[in-house]
């Protein structure tokens, strides 16, 4: 298990808390492997009902984690078992946001059932600033839910999106002061893992197209990490690091 991700099983309601504060939340690969394997067997234990992701800090979190992204030769194993294995749960998956989260931060919440968001939470998805494409099926999912004018402006400009847009947009459920979003969410997962599961199960099953998802995630994937190696994405991994604009006049 991770260290830096929390596991609590209370009742019917599995938590999984993104603890890495100092990164700003970023997410590892031992990171993705304890998330991964969580929601894989989060499916097969009849005692969860919920899964609820929560973040510690004042970040949500700031993504995947840059300096694995500028290792060459990283395996992606773990990061593409989480994405498949959120677009294939079938319980309930509810997310608690505060603060920034970018790009997987973001994507991530497109798979969940119920989203609440804190007064000051921002959704952000630089992929192309980075040299990167869309993830976690968000090319299909993002579009989809706020329309391509708006997904494309997230995407490609890396335009920011406050609590009130998202909202708006539909990309959450409510948005409640930032002290009241750990019992707010809590309400909702102890109301929905006292239904009948599998009428739930069922329910989600209906409203979400599993097989066409996690196809677009495998189509992203193998675009991601041609990006990866891309000298575009290189340039913008550096930049980070070195705290700078990346300067992308130079490339084809
Ligand atoms: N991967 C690796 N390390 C990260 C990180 C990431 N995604 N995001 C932040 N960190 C690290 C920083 O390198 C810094 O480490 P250091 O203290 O050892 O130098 C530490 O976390 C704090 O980051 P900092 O940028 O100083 O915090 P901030 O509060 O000023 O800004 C963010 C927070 C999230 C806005 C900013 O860190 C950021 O933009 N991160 C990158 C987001 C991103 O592009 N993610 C990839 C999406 S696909």
């Amino acid at each position: 298990m991770a260290e830096h991700i929390r596991t609590d099983k209370t009742g019917h309601i599995l938590t999984l808390t993104i603890s890495r504060e100092q990164k700003r939340n970023a997410l590892n690969d031992a990171m993705y492997a304890t998330l991964a394997d969580a929601l894989e067997a989060a499916e097969t234990d009849p005692d969860i009902r919920v899964v609820l992701l929560l973040a510690d800090g004042e970040s949500f979190t700031a993504g995947n984690d840059i300096a694995e992204f500028a290792t060459p030769g990283a395996s992606p194993v773990n990061v593409f078992r989480f994405l498949q294995a959120l677009a294939r749960a079938t319980k309930p998956l509810l997310a608690a946001v505060q603060g920034k989260a970018v790009g997987i931060g973001t994507t991530l919440l497109l798979h969940c059932d119920y989203v609440v968001l804190a007064e000051d939470a921002v959704l952000i998805t630089p992929f192309v600033n980075l040299g990167l494409v869309p993830e976690a099926g968000s090319s299909l999912l993002l579009p989809a839910r706020i329309g391509h004018a708006r997904a494309y402006a997230m995407f490609a400009l890396g335009e920011p999106v406050a609590a009130p847009q998202a909202f708006a947009w539909g990309l959450a459920n409510k948005i409640v002061p930032n002290a009241e979003l750990g019992p707010t969410i809590a309400a909702v997962a102890h109301r929905l893992a006292a239904l009948p599961p599998d009428a739930l199960r069922a329910t989600k099953q209906l409203m979400r197209q599993a097989a066409r998802i996690t196809a677009q995630i495998d189509t992203e994937n193998k675009l991601f990490l041609e990006r990866l190696a891309s000298a575009e994405a290189r340039e913008a991994f550096s930049a980070f690091f070195e705290r700078r604009a990346p300067d992308f006049s130079k490339k084809a």
